[in-house]
């Protein structure tokens, strides 16, 4: 069994914990949370045991004074663990990266962190074997993992591939109160945007630039995604849909057929088919938005900002224990094992 801490349980944290949960070769020995606050009744539900996010004997007190019992502080949950998922906010994880080399314990970051800081990125699609073995990674974020899922096999048909995308993001997760804009469309001004060149990090052969506006919605991203094929790519855009159908965490439906033509309808869906939280692990392309004219792809894909990456870090798991060297392997295993977890219809 490889025993594995959460060190942040908040939205990714808590959803990594279950994914975990689910697995028969892996347990959850332990999830952080800063203060005995929103959270912490969860993870007693779940009977995972909580930890402080901190050392400090007062911060650790709290949790008692508040009626939780807590385990002890990171360095406790690290000393019972062989990898830590850092599941803390964009940006704080790298003050954690000493504190897990000094356990000896293999960690996972998360998107908000810097490619630069870990020196290493993953998708399970791309380079799980280049992952295989290493002390850790960095588990990109839910537009990069996106991307990757349906230009990967693509650029495995073409061998190059160049892709402009736009990406049209969520302005906050659901459960967040204080972020905007409430009516605005935000530019990301900072062009190329770093979604798209993200990708580079997992599969470098892929040239692919975006830019990015944040939109008032709470659910999901769009990528509006145009890909240059090379002469002689053999594809239609029939052909290029059934390669899609057949990799893994890829939905395709036609909006035309179903009726599910916005995000929200999406959403509806991965409700009505039992996903815990309205997760949907899946991206979703439009069949009846795809079109290829001669070496030009042209598609829409939806993202589930909170959970298309949960399934990839069970994966990454898997690729720094060195346990299942196949990521199509990994994937089946992941993805039968929630499925099953959850009863999903
Ligand atoms: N949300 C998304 O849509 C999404 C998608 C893909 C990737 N990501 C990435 O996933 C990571 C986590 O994002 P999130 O959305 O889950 O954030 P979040 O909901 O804000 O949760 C982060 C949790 O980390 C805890 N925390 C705060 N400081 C910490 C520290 N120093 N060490 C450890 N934990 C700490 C917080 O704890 P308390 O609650 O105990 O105070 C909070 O519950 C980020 O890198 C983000 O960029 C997010």
């Amino acid at each position: 069994m490889i025993r594995v801490a959460i060190n942040g349980y908040g939205t990714i944290g808590k959803r990594v914990a279950d994914a975990v949960d689910a697995q028969d070769d892996m347990q959850i020995v332990g999830v952080t949370k800063t203060r005995p606050a929103f959270g912490c009744d969860l993870a007693v539900r779940k009977g995972y045991p909580i930890y402080c996010t901190y050392d400090d004997t007062d911060k650790i007190a709290a949790f008692a004074a508040a009626g939780y019992q807590c385990h002890g502080g990171l360095s406790d949950l690290l000393g019972v663990a062989d990898i830590v998922i850092d599941c803390s906010p964009g940006k704080v994880g790298a003050s954690n990266l000493e504190k897990y080399q000094q356990a000896g314990v293999k960690w996972i970051f998360q998107g908000g962190e810097k490619h630069a800081m870990t020196g290493m990125s993953y998708t399970s699609s791309a380079n799980h074997a280049a992952n295989l073995n290493v002390n850790g990674t960095r588990v990109v974020s839910c537009n990069t993992t996106g991307l990757s899922r349906t230009l990967v096999p693509l650029y495995h048909h073409c061998g190059e591939l160049s892709v402009e995308c736009t990406m049209i993001r969520r302005a906050a997760d659901p459960g967040d109160s204080s972020k905007g804009p409430i009516n605005a469309i935000k530019p990301v001004l900072k062009v190329p945007s770093h979604h798209g060149p993200d990708v580079m990090t997992v599969k470098p052969e892929i040239i692919i630039n975006s830019m990015a506006v944040a939109v008032p919605t709470t659910i999901m991203h769009m990528h509006v995604i145009v890909a240059q094929l090379p002469e002689g790519h053999g594809l239609d855009t029939e052909s290029v849909i059934e390669m899609w159908a057949n990799e893994p965490r890829i939905i395709l439906m036609s909006g035309g057929e179903t009726g599910i033509t916005t995000t929200a309808e999406v959403m509806e869906y991965a409700r009505d088919i039992g996903r815990k939280w309205g997760d949907l692990h899946e991206i979703f392309v439009w069949r009846d938005g795809v079109k290829l004219e001669h070496n030009t792809l042209y598609y829409f894909q939806a993202i589930h900002q909170e959970s298309d990456v949960i399934p990839e870090n069970i994966d990454a798991i898997r690729a720094l224990m060195g346990t299942e060297p196949d990521w199509r392997a990994s994937v089946a295993r992941t993805d039968n094992a929630i499925a099953k977890y959850n009863n999903i219809l």
